[in-house]
């Protein structure tokens, strides 16, 4: 057993289409997840980035390969739900993924119910602190999910994962829906509870630029498969895939025409 938190295999993924064709949208995917890191998965869309996510959550069974947290592999049939704790997402639409009939104190209550058997006073307290944790005010504990911007729906999509004091978060492009301020509050957010927490982050995005700034290490995808991955500075100045160099000349630069 290596020292890894979360090791991945071969991992493959073939969907079947309604046609009856198969499609296989992810091959051979191997990579590893150290305690309190966060590995970055950049590619275009569609390149199977969501599916690979998905399957190391358990929220997608994998068509073959091996999953393993904590040298345990994760086996074929559903994960209890001990497992299940231990792995949690922030999916890349916050505003949908929240259920619009729930106030924030209920959507925040919902994974500590789930996971924990706790007092109603108890799961009040930690509902607090899981809002002061993101950057909520307390009194928005009663407000439903229309009430709240994109960015601070995403805050409680953060709540809700950290209540289950998971050792790894996915996070499926947690910003891209945000406007550029929001994205780099919220990264700033996810940086900050990485130091508190040591969780371990799997971070996906479609772009280099969101990337840079919270990986330790990533890892690029194309059509399915990984085209590279190595530590963020290599990857950012010596990528030694074309693919990689395209990502990267496609980093959108601010253009101060008053300097040049
Ligand atoms: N449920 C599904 N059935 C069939 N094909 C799917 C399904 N989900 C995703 N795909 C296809 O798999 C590929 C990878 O999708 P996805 O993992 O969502 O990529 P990404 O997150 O990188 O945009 C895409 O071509 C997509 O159309
Ligand atoms: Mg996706």
């Amino acid at each position: 057993m290596s020292g890894f938190l979360l090791e991945i295999a071969g991992l493959n993924k073939v969907y079947r289409t309604r046609g009856g064709a198969d499609f296989a949208a992810v091959r051979d995917v191997s990579f590893q997840l150290g305690a309190g890191e966060t590995l970055g998965i950049v590619g275009e869309s569609g390149s199977g980035k969501t599916t690979v996510a998905k399957m190391v959550a358990g929220m997608l069974p994998a068509t073959s390969g091996r999953i393993a947290l904590g040298g345990k592999a994760f086996g074929k049939s559903g994960r209890s739900r001990a497992d299940k704790k231990k792995i949690q997402y922030i999916f890349q639409d916050p505003v949908s993924s929240l259920n619009p009939r729930l106030k924030v104190r209920d959507l925040i209550a919902e994974p500590l119910k789930l996971y924990f058997k706790l007092p109603p006073g108890e799961i009040d307290k930690r509902v607090d602190a899981l809002l002061a944790d993101v950057g909520l005010p307390r009194d928005y504990r009663s407000r439903y999910p229309k009430e709240l911007s994109g960015g601070q729906c995403q805050r409680v999509g953060i709540a809700r994962a950290l209540a289950a004091e998971p050792s790894i978060i996915v996070c499926d492009e947690p910003t891209s829906a945000l406007d550029m301020t929001i994205q780099s509050q919220i990264l700033e957010l996810l940086k900050q509870l990485q130091l508190q927490k040591g969780v371990s982050y799997l971070f996906i995005a479609h772009g280099l630029e969101v990337i840079y700034s919270i990986s330790h290490r990533v890892l690029v995808m194309k059509d399915g498969e990984i085209v590279e991955q190595g530590d963020t500075r290599s990857i950012f100045h010596r990528p030694r895939h074309g693919y990689t160099q395209s990502l990267i000349g496609a980093i959108p630069r601010i253009p101060f025409p008053a300097f040049e």
